[in-house]
């Protein structure tokens, strides 16, 4: 997904934005750019294809200006190539801007500024942006220092859609506008400098001070300032909040690729999340939440609300608010949810699962679900992120930032931080038991327990070995395993590229097994012990039919034989997820590394998805 950099500053612009960009590669792009403002007006140097690319033109080594905006496109409205690509400028070239998001009135507002004599060079919906700017600032008769911003404002009002955009002008030559509306955006302040991004990791080695933006607040920047005003271009307040994450957090750290590292980080990751909100001596407290025993009585259901692997996190959440809680508790998928005008109301609970806290269909649901009464929990990975500052509520999975675009130790966090508030919400109601006793303990032991998982790393890679090059794969399990294969079935087909389906065990023979022939891979998750004879059955029918398996498990399989066997550690079923998901994630990694391919940024994908 597209990427905005942007610095205002004392130094030279050009290797800040370029870094910026390339700690933005993650997103998944395909053309990148940058502007700048230089003696004689805005230069612009942009191509199609990685950062790399842009750095072999000769005309990025003559840009000297302390100011500059930058971005990687990722393709919606036109192919990728250089024309489409940003920043985009005007035709008299005193306005250049770069936009993430998506403009959904763009093909009428092009009509209208065809109509005022305005030429398009790019198929993009971006360029109608600096147009329209013009337009307005040509139409202002009134020559003080805030022409320019009146223009932008008029222009935004114009806009539909979502939109993160940096505004250069020649006619605010010390200065850049940035605004946003549905689309992310900070900005990184020093003394004498502001760094903008719309991720925070691009920003981070240069300052831990954000300002966060809501929608529709325009920022005047210059060197050490920053203006914050209305659409009513009335001055408001902003206070700085304080990120603390660690900016090697965003390295690689001699791994080879980050999401090998975030594998391996899990056991900090998870340690993270349990904070202090569990310990040994029993308790459980969530920060910022005040839930009541009456408001928990009084909820008619609960639904969890996400996308991708978040939404696999929910299904683990389900079962666990359903046993200790007793509410019954929906999973949906938030693109899903939006459309289909769910049963909700001010006695429904909907918690929303985002890493980014930016996905654009999650963001919607929630939207939704405001405008219906209900109340709103986010559980998000990134501090400030737009979901949080939308939810009633928000909790931190506080997981360290996730670059890898397939989603790893923010899974196993978000497993976590659901387990804990079922907890929590068990307190509440006052349900004893030493189920939930057990579950606490279990929890706390994780840490060291996916530690011991992930010495499996070797004897996986050896069956990456065996399985790289085949077609299809699939995986099994019943109850929570069945949530698991879903997700490693998930990572799987991200990263490399295999076509894989997920099954509950039990379904087998109601059309599944069909696909079943000699030599097919089947993978099969067996943690829970009142389910593991029943899945050892159903692995039985597909090795009669000719399947090799794998099985994950840590369970006694008795006098069964299976092709190949992962043991990981005991725990709690309930939370078996975070354990028994830890060599499925590294089987998609090393099959993927088999295959030479990209495994942090694979095709087709972006790691926020910020665009419906
Ligand atoms: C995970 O590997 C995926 N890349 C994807 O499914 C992701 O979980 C989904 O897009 C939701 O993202 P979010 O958690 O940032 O909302």
């Amino acid at each position: 997904m597209c990427g905005i950099v942007g610095y205002i500053g004392s130094k030279k612009a050009k290797p800040i934005l370029i870094n910026g960009l390339l700690r933005l590669e993650y997103r998944g792009y395909d053309s990148a750019g940058v502007a700048t403002i230089e003696k004689n007006g805005i230069s612009v140097v942009k191509n199609k294809g990685r950062v790399a690319e842009l750095e072999k033109l000769s005309a990025i080594d003559s840009l000297e200006g302390t100011i500059g905006i930058a971005h990687t496109r990722w393709a919606t409205h036109g192919k990728p190539s250089t024309e489409n690509s940003h920043p985009h400028v005007n035709g008299k070239k005193d306005f250049a801007v770069v936009h993430n998001g998506i403009i959904e009135n763009y093909n009428e507002l092009r009509e209208f500024l065809l109509k005022q004599g305005y030429t398009f060079y790019s198929q993009t919906d971006t360029e109608v942006i600096p147009n329209l700017i013009d337009y307005y600032f040509s139409k202002d008769d009134k020559d003080d220092d805030k022409k320019v911003l009146r223009a932008v404002v008029s222009a935004c009002s114009e806009l539909k859609g979502s939109f993160a955009l940096e505004i250069l002008s020649t006619h605010l030559p010390d200065k850049m506008i940035v605004v946003r509306k549905d689309s992310p955006l900070v900005i990184g302040k020093t003394d004498t400098e502001n760094y903008i991004s719309s991720d925070i990791p691009a920003i981070l080695s240069y300052t831990k001070d954000f300002y966060l933006l809501d929608d529709y607040e325009y920022v005047v920047l210059s060197k050490g300032s920053a203006e914050f005003y209305n659409s009513d271009l009335k001055p408001i307040k902003k206070q700085t909040v304080n990120i603390d994450w660690n900016a090697s957090a965003a390295e690689k750290d001699g791994y080879d690729d980050f999401m090998l590292k975030e594998i391996h980080e899990q056991p900090k990751s998870i340690r993270e999340t349990i904070g202090s909100r569990l310990s040994a001596d029993g308790t459980c407290n969530i920060e910022s939440l005040d839930f009541t025993k009456e408001y928990l009585n009084s909820l008619n259901k609960i639904c969890i609300v996400a996308c991708g692997t978040a939404m696999h996190a929910g299904l683990v959440g389900k079962t666990i608010f359903e046993k200790f809680c007793h509410i019954p508790t929906e999973v949906d998928i938030a693109s899903e949810f939006r459309y289909r005008d769910p049963l909700i109301n001010e006695k429904t609970l909907v918690v929303f699962i985002t890493q980014s806290g930016e996905t654009a269909d999650t963001i919607a649901a929630l939207k939704l679900s405001k405008q219906k009464g209900a109340k709103t929990l986010a559980i998000s990975n990134v501090i400030g992120s737009s979901i949080t500052r939308e939810a009633d509520y928000t909790i931190y999975t506080h997981a360290g930032p996730e670059i890898a675009v397939a989603s790893t130790k923010a899974y196993t966090s978000q497993v976590v931080l659901i387990s804990i508030l079922a907890i929590y919400f068990a307190k509440l109601l006052e349900m004893k038991g030493k189920e939930i006793d057990a579950l606490k303990d279990a929890i706390l032991e994780l840490p060291s327990k996916v530690e011991e998982t992930l010495k499996c790393s070797k004897q996986i890679k050896c069956f990456a070995k065996k399985v790289y090059k085949e077609k299809d794969l699939f995986f099994l399990g019943r109850g929570i395993d069945y949530n698991v294969a879903l997700e490693a079935s998930l990572k799987l087909k991200e990263i490399s590229y295999i076509h894989s389906d997920a099954y509950a065990a039990g379904e087998l023979k109601h059309g599944p097994i069909a696909l079943i022939e000699k030599d097919i891979t089947v993978v099969s998750i067996m943690t829970d012990p009142n389910l593991v004879e029943k899945t050892i059955s159903n692995v039985q029918e597909v090795i009669t039919r000719g399947a090799k398996t794998l099985v994950i498990t840590n369970q006694n399989l008795g006098d069964h034989k299976f092709d190949n066997i992962i043991t990981i550690p005991e725990t709690n079923p309930l939370i078996s997820p975070i354990l028994s998901v830890i060599p499925l994630q590294l089987l998609a990694y090393y099959i993927s590394k088999e295959k030479g391919l990209d495994v942090d940024k694979p095709r087709n994908l972006a790691k926020s998805v910020t665009v419906e």
